[in-house]
């Protein structure tokens, strides 16, 4: 397997719109979703980071600044490339940027079968499960430390 390449990229571009349509097709249409317009403008201030292996985007995550912390949302490796480490990388990734931006904590809302995926990643459970896109989540999250 090729070395995966990760990057920011900016919202609007070929590259966001190729993100978006990996989150489509892993996040959304096995729900029976679809992302709206409304929905893709609001995320014109989140920061979209990607993964390329071979000129193809092979995973994504978008992080939301908040005051002290970041929200990690939209976590997607493409379907053939899952298992193979991409996610834990991507992860990492998201976490360099938060600490690089002097975030002290990072948090997600975890899809419920996704939880063991973020323990693995030194995430917390914060309360209890509720339901968001009609499916089971649970906030996690992590505290940074420095790099
Ligand atoms: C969840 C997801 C991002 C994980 O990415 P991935 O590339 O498949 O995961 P990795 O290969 O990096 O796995 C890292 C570790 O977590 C474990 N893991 C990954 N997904 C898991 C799951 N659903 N349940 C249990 N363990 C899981 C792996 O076995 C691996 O463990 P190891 O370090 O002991 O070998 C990816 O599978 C995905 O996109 N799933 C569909 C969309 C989704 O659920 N996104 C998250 C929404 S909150």
């Amino acid at each position: 397997m090729n070395a995966v390449c990760f990057k920011v990229i900016d919202h609007g571009t070929p590259e966001y719109q190729a993100s978006v349509a990996l989150r489509q097709e892993v996040l959304r249409t096995p729900l029976g979703l679809v992302f709206t317009t409304e929905e893709l403008a609001k995320e014109k201030d989140h920061i979209h980071l990607v993964g390329f292996s071979d000129d193809k985007l092979i995973a994504t995550a978008s992080l939301v600044p908040e005051l002290f912390t970041c929200k990690m949302r939209q976590v997607a490796v493409s379907t053939s490339m899952q298992g193979l480490g991409m996610g834990s990388k991507l992860v990492d990734f998201c976490e360099s940027h938060a600490i690089e931006n002097g975030h002290q904590s990072i948090h997600c809302h975890a899809r419920e079968y996704a939880v063991p995926f973020y323990t693995k990643k030194g995430y917390i459970p914060e309360g209890e499960y509720f339901i968001e896109v009609n499916i089971s989540h649970l906030h996690m999250r992590k505290v940074l430390s420095a790099l």
